[in-house]
């Protein structure tokens, strides 16, 4: 919505073509400024596809948000080991998977953006969301070294850590077994709109940073992870499992 905006040409995509259908009409952008197209992160082989796709229509792709994403509520102890393949699948090898199906048409044009949304559990890891957090740790190492590679190409690679956001991503969450948790949890209910995180996440892109962290206290986390590991080490220990 925050892209539509600024009149920008989109492509939508996710899973539920019902509600990519919902938000296109939300935009108000014309026909021409938008491609529904639904797919999943995981259907690898079909990616480069979707590129032609997008490029059929636009011509160039100037930026794509990799942010599909799911999240787990189960300690390592009862998680079924399908469950930490899905989370991977989703989470990382979805986004590796779109990223390396877009990279010869930007490195083509000599620019573009990628926008990855890691999460605060990509720099500390918490209780009962060991997938998630390995996920989001996995996505840095990765761009990170992309960045470096594709710099003097005028690509720009752009990771976002967002903290708790207004969403409805518990409900989604995966449980032990892989079943859908399907409940809302106090600290995203309590959180950041998504409408202002989606601001701080366009004027981080806007101003090329690489690395930038939205939302309230729990970003305390990161900086005591750098500078008092020990600490934070025995808060997350103590604290009680989130609700
Ligand atoms: N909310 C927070 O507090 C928070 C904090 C830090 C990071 N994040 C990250 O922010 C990103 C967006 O999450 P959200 O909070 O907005 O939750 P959300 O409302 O559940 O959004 C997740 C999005 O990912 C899409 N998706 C899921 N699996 C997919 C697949 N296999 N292929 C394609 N699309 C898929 C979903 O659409 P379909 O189901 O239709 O596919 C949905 O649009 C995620 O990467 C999440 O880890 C969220």
């Amino acid at each position: 919505m925050e892209l539509a905006r600024q009149g920008t040409r989109l492509v939508l995509s996710a899973r539920r073509l019902d509600e990519l259908q919902r938000v296109a009409a939300a935009t108000g952008l014309p026909d021409s400024h938008l491609l529904i197209l639904p797919l999943d992160v995981t259907d690898e082989a079909l990616l480069p596809t979707h590129v032609q796709t997008v490029l059929a229509q636009f011509g160039q792709i100037d930026s794509v948000f990799l942010n599909a994403g799911i999240t787990q509520r189960s300690f390592v102890s009862e998680t079924d080991f399908a469950v930490y393949r899905r989370l991977m699948d989703v989470n990382f090898f979805g986004a590796i998977a779109l990223t390396q199906a877009v990279l010869p048409t930007m490195l083509a044009q000599k620019g573009g953006h990628f926008v990855v949304t890691s999460s605060v559990s990509g720099k500390i890891g918490v209780k009962q969301r060991s997938g998630y957090c390995a996920s989001k740790h996995a996505l840095h190492g990765f761009f990170d070294s992309l960045r470096a590679e594709v710099a003097s190409e005028g690509l720009n690679v752009t990771i976002v850590c967002p903290g708790y956001i207004k969403t409805p991503i518990s409900q989604s969450a995966l449980d032990a077994q892989g079943g859908r948790y399907g409940k809302s949890d106090t600290h995203q209910e309590q959180g950041m709109a998504a409408g202002e995180c989606a601001r701080r996440i366009l004027k981080a892109v806007a101003t090329k940073r690489e690395e930038v962290y939205i939302g309230g206290t729990e970003l305390l986390g990161i900086y005591l992870k750098r500078f008092l590991p020990s600490l934070l080490s025995r808060i997350l220990r103590n604290r009680s499992v989130e609700a």
